[in-house]
């Protein structure tokens, strides 16, 4: 039987198949895209891939990148990337996508805008016919005043969780900001409702990502499958 770590594995290593020596590439953050980071690294190690640099989209993926000897860079010294993989908690049929699940939204969201190739991996389970479907829509907002802005989101229809770090406290973004996890069930219109998210001060970043996937590499129990819009 094929548990959804193999999948997770499967999509993520055939996302690395697409990158070649000399690539600027978008390291993601979570448990899917830890596996592209890990095979990047086996590549590096035996000298298959080479010259390639990382921008990560975490602290935590900094970390784990430098321990396993994947050259990193940054986006001031590198503003466009060749190609980004990375995760999503829930995409739609036209690869629209919720993030965030993992924290890293702002970031994430910053290296996929100068990403020239933003490639998702996932297992078959993210599928989903209307974005907020599964999951909650995270959205990034500055302590101060942090309370006004769950109370803007519960005006647009939202139930509104302050996310909470392992060790009980609300968890902090590597900004220093909150998440407000926000479920809003089925999305009928997500471009409108990311519009009045952007409109707000004190919200710094959302988990809605319109328009910024160019591959979907989806793994299922039939095998991988590779959909792709296009470059940007
Ligand atoms: C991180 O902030 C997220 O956007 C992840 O990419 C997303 O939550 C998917 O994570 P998993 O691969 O762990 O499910």
């Amino acid at each position: 039987m094929v548990c959804v770590e193999d999948l997770k594995r499967r999509a993520a290593e055939a996302a690395v198949e697409l990158v070649r020596p000399g690539m600027v590439i978008g390291l993601g953050h979570g448990s899917t895209a830890r596996y592209a980071l890990l095979r990047l690294a086996e590549l590096v190690k035996a000298g298959t891939l080479w010259d390639i640099v990382g921008v990560p989209c975490s602290t935590q993926v900094e970390g784990e990148a430098r321990r396993l000897g994947i050259p990193l860079t940054t986006l001031d010294e590198h503003p466009e990337l060749d190609l980004t993989i990375d995760g999503a908690d829930e995409v739609d049929p036209e690869l629209n996508l919720i993030k965030g699940g993992g924290g890293a939204l702002l970031r994430e969201k910053i290296v996929a805008q100068a990403s020239r190739r933003e490639v998702i991996v996932v297992d078959e389970g993210k599928l989903s016919p209307a974005l907020g479907t599964r999951c909650p829509v995270p959205v990034e907002v500055v302590p101060f005043g942090w309370r006004a802005q769950a109370r803007y989101l519960e005006a647009l229809g939202a139930q509104v969780a302050l996310r909470a770090g392992p060790d009980g406290a609300s968890a902090k973004t590597d900004q220093g900001n909150l998440i407000l996890d926000c479920r809003f069930g089925p999305i009928a219109q997500p471009e409108a409702l990311a519009r009045r998210l952007e409109g707000r001060a004190g919200i710094v970043g959302h988990g809605l990502f319109l328009g910024l996937a160019t591959d979907l590499i989806v793994a299922g129990r039939d095998g991988v499958r590779h959909v792709r819009l296009g470059s940007r």
